[in-house]
């Protein structure tokens, strides 16, 4: 368990899948996040857990508030490089989960110092939609810069828009 000041870090579970499935068909999630999907079925996405469970280069963790196992978003390591010690940090918080409060922070201040601390890696990634303020605001807060821009790079909602990209080296 990675503990930080409001909330932990824990393997996701299947029974978690429900509010995986829900993340993964949010609007509002969709319009912020880099990534694309279909909407997906219960049955795709249990599926997908058994796909996923146990991949050593891409580790997801639920976030849950401290004092109870709901998950209340999910953090990612994925592209784990062992030789160059890299990877790249993905988060996002459910819909019924408030923002702004401060789950963010806590979240991937907790992900920062796992990954240097113990799985040994010496400089992370993460990407955002350009007119994602909460993930600019969240990633340079955390310490993390700005590194460049992919112009034009990801189509949303009918246009193409550009790609933030930036690393944390401790
Ligand atoms: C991005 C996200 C994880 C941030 O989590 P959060 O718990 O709301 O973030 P925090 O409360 O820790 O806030 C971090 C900083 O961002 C700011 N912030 C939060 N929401 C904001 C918003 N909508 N607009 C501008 N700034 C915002 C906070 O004020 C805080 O800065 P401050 O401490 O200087 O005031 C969350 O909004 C989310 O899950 N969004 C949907 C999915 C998503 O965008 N994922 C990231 C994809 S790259």
């Amino acid at each position: 368990m990675l503990e930080g000041q409001n909330v932990y870090l824990r393997p996701m579970e299947r029974e978690d899948m429900k509010v995986y499935q829900q993340m993964i068909n949010s609007a509002y999630i969709s319009d912020r996040v880099v990534g694309w999907s279909f909407p997906v079925s219960e049955a795709e996405q249990n599926k997908w857990f058994d796909a996923v469970a146990g991949d050593q280069r891409n580790r997801r963790f639920s976030i849950c508030k401290k004092g109870s196992q709901e998950a209340i978003g999910m953090i990612s390591l994925s592209a784990i490089d062992l030789h160059n010690r890299k990877a790249t940090v993905g988060l996002k918080l459910s819909d019924n989960c408030k923002k702004g409060i401060g789950i963010g922070t806590d979240a991937l201040r907790i992900m920062m110092k796992y990954a240097i601390d113990v799985v040994n890696l010496h400089r992370l990634e993460a990407s955002w939609l350009e007119d994602n303020k909460a993930s600019e605001k969240l990633y340079l807060k955390c310490g993390w810069k700005i590194e460049g821009t992919r112009e034009a790079a990801i189509f949303r909602n009918g246009t193409y828009v550009n790609l933030v990209e930036a690393g944390f080296v401790p």
